[in-house]
């Protein structure tokens, strides 16, 4: 519910556990005034400390700069007396970089305005604050818009940016959010990593000065997600207090905090500002991507179970969102590029006899692809590896009863290919500079229709000519060069947004003309694990790190804010191919689960005992996905403690649970990661649960009926296992008398 108490000239965000408040202070700045647990609406004016020095301007117009250097702002523009980080900045044909924006007016509505061309949160329940701010001089115009739903405690705040001026400007950062939380004992908890070592957690306390994690590589990025979190020392799993931030965009981004002189913290999202720039035209408006911000009492637990409601009811729109998935077959870690027709068939038949449902060809299908060298943008299957082109494959596979998945990488083009020999502009490049190869492979220059078009044109024969009920849509390297032959050299910053755009142009083509594919994006694994993506695609590729003990981390840390059924997730062969570690099939499986659940091995070489185990797994993956896909998440144990004691350090474990919105099931699975000689049983408390009712649960072949409050302060015991990397998986069930 928004509410403007006129009195004050304060608008009161209320969510069902939360407020967000801002107002509009002396001479139409607008203050950011109070973030945090739920106030009924009321005077907060005092927060704001308008009556201490240095004073507001109207009573002391000698100190404006003081003022508008220690006030808490909602949007802070450049170069007028903030000296603290801005969230918008202009340039005029004149050069000049200040700007100073002042509220106009305001509406509350309900529903909201969405962003052009950007993926964004929909459906039912939104109210928006829509505030106008100008900046006299230039007559640049930005429209703040918050969103609330009423099934969330997530705040969606964008801006538009209009030019009512007369000449054009040169908008250099536009971010999406910036709020000025009156607390400097924050710790920063973001994602850091690598390929194959994506989203590991970092947890480090704010100092004076500014903490950023960006991209500038044309895609959110392995390196960096685009997320953080604010916390307090003392903030856990399940208490004290949690900020979460998070960008619904794909390509360059910034977040950043900034202990202040005052001991105030800024935080900040957004397009990332270094190399951004866009052209304004008289008239024109340009919109900035949604960021996501999430405030919970209830620790980090309760801040990832609201991104994760308000992705699964607000983002993610595919039809396949509530749909049970089919359990796929990748040939990729079973063949990589060296296959033929009979291998494939031989793969699909085995993997059908198993109960499999869905086989997905890889990379390697199309023009000359033996290796990753060449004939990226060249999407013709290949005759020397699949006589006939695809059809004698998808021909077999619909016979078995499966359906037929494909890979494409539609954003890349191969210097050794047709495309590239035809077209070599098409390639992001700047003329007279050699171009970078990474992975032998340029990107396409995805600002330009035409260039879409030629790729799409290609796709579309291909999903035309077999019956196509899945695609992995890859993307396996970053740019650079930033260069566009379509763009006048004072507007070629505009290529890293105008490519992004491009992106999601083809996508949202992709999933309107073909809405019945399941549509898996991936980016070398995990670069482009993002809000964005789920607006397409309902499951991302996680990682090209398959190993089970690893995918604990790299799980753990993207469902900081990304729902675990978004995270594709694989059984694959031991010794791992990324870590050459063992693990047990049944615990890859078990891990596996905690996402959107397939194999990627050639199922033809496994042993019987393993094979036995695959019809099981797919009949258990059926009967919980549903908690997965829509049951809350608690994260019980912790894949970075190493100790299973907390003061020793050579064990450890992990558990996590799923609970269903009726609190009538729930999904654990423990994980014991390493062994250790002559230890008892380990105990694990559970949450989420009704105190009141009553659950059947089995360990180890024992029935038991608990309260949910005995479960929550006793917990389960789970007997000390042999080996490393065991794994139990318990469902709870209440009982109805
Ligand atoms: C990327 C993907 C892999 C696989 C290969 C194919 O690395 O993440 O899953 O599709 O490309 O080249």
């Amino acid at each position: 519910m928004i509410t403007y108490i006129e009195s004050a000239r304060q608008f009161h965000l209320n969510t069902a556990h939360t407020s967000y408040v801002l107002a509009v202070a002396d001479e139409g700045y607008l203050a950011h005034v109070y973030w945090g647990p739920k106030l009924e609406p009321q005077d907060l004016t005092d927060l704001l400390r308008l009556d201490e020095p240095p004073f507001v301007p109207s009573a002391n117009n000698r100190e404006r700069a003081s003022f508008l250097d220690t006030t808490p702002f909602e949007y802070p523009c450049g170069f007028t007396g903030d000296y603290r980080e801005h969230a918008f900045g202009i340039e005029t044909t004149g050069g000049f970089r200040a700007c100073d924006l002042r509220y106009v007016r305001f509406r509350i509505f309900s529903g909201k305005q969405d962003p052009e061309g950007l993926p964004h949160t929909v459906g039912e329940g939104a109210e928006t604050l829509m505030i106008t701010m100008t900046d006299a001089p230039t007559g640049i115009t930005v429209l703040l818009y918050y969103t609330i739903y009423r099934d969330s405690d997530a705040v969606i705040r964008r801006v538009a940016v209009r030019n009512d001026g007369e000449k054009p400007v040169l908008l250099n950062r536009v971010l999406s959010a910036s709020v000025d939380l009156d607390d400097d004992r924050f710790e920063m908890i973001s994602l850091y990593g690598s390929w194959a070592r994506e989203r590991q957690l970092d947890r480090q306390p704010l100092r004076h000065g500014k903490q950023r994690i960006d991209s500038l590589r044309g895609e959110s990025s392995h390196q960096y997600s685009p997320f953080f979190a604010l916390v307090n020392p003392q903030t856990t799993e399940e208490s004290g207090n949690a900020y979460g931030f998070t960008l619904i965009y794909s390509g360059n981004f910034m977040l950043q905090a900034e202990l202040t002189q005052h001991c105030q913290t800024r935080a900040q999202i957004g397009i990332q500002p270094e190399d951004f720039v866009w052209e304004l035209r008289p008239g024109a408006y340009f919109d900035s991507p949604e960021a996501v911000m999430v405030y919970s009492a209830e620790g980090l637990g309760g801040m990832s179970r609201t991104f994760h409601k308000l992705f699964y009811n607000h983002l993610i729109r595919s039809k396949w969102r509530d749909q049970e998935r089919p359990v796929l077959i990748n040939n990729w870690e079973a063949t990589y590029f060296n296959f033929d027709l009979a291998k494939l068939q031989g793969i699909a038949q085995e993997a059908a006899r198993l109960g499999i449902e869905l086989f997905v060809l890889d990379d390697g299908w199309f023009g000359r692809r033996d290796s990753d060298n060449c004939s990226l943008g060249d999407w013709i299957p290949d005759q020397r590896k699949l006589p006939g082109g695809l059809k004698p494959l998808t021909d077999t596979v619909t016979g078995l009863g499966m359906k037929f998945g494909l890979w494409f990488e539609p954003e890349m083009i191969s210097p050794d290919s047709d495309l590239f020999r035809a077209h070599p502009d098409y390639a992001i490049q700047i003329p007279g500079r050699p171009l970078t190869q990474s992975r032998a492979q340029y990107v396409l220059d995805y600002s330009r229709e035409e260039v879409r078009e030629a790729v799409w044109a290609q796709m579309q024969a291909v999903l035309d000519s077999v019956p196509v009920s899945y695609i992995k849509w890859d993307m396996n390297r970053q740019i650079t060069e930033p260069g566009s032959a379509m763009l006048p050299p004072h507007r070629q910053k505009e290529l890293w947004h105008r490519y992004v755009l491009g992106v999601y142009a083809l996508m949202e083509r992709l999933v309107t003309e073909y809405p019945d594919i399941l549509l898996e994006t991936c980016s070398g694994g995990g670069a482009r694990f993002d809000a964005g993506m789920l607006y397409y695609s309902p499951q991302i590729w996680s990682s090209d790190n398959t190993d089970a003990r690893e995918r604990l981390r790299i799980q753990y840390g993207a469902s900081m804010f990304m729902p675990p059924s978004a995270m594709g997730a694989h059984v694959s062969v031991c010794p791992n191919h990324a870590t050459g570690r063992d693990t047990p099939f049944e615990t890859r499986a078990h891990v596996a689960m905690n996402g959107t659940f397939g194999y990627e091995l050639d199922v033809t070489q496994l042993t019987d005992e393993e094979k036995a185990q695959i019809p099981e797994q797919i009949r258990r993956y059926h009967s919980i996905s549903g908690l997965v896909r829509e049951g809350a998440l608690y994260r019980l144990g912790d894949p970075y403690r190493l100790s299973a004691c907390a003061a020793q350090t050579h064990s450890g474990w992990d558990a996590w649970m799923y609970v269903s919105e009726q609190k009538d099931r729930a999904l654990l699975t423990y994980v014991q990661i390493t062994a250790e000689a002559n230890m008892r049983s380990r105990r694990v408390v559970l949450s989420g649960l009704d105190e009141n009712a009553v659950y059947h649960y089995n360990i180890d072949g024992t029935d038991y009926q608990k309260t949910g409050a005995y479960l929550m302060h006793c917990g389960v015991l789970f007997r000390n296992l042999w080996g490393d990397m065991q794994s139990e998986q318990v469902l709870f069930t209440a009982v109805t008398e």
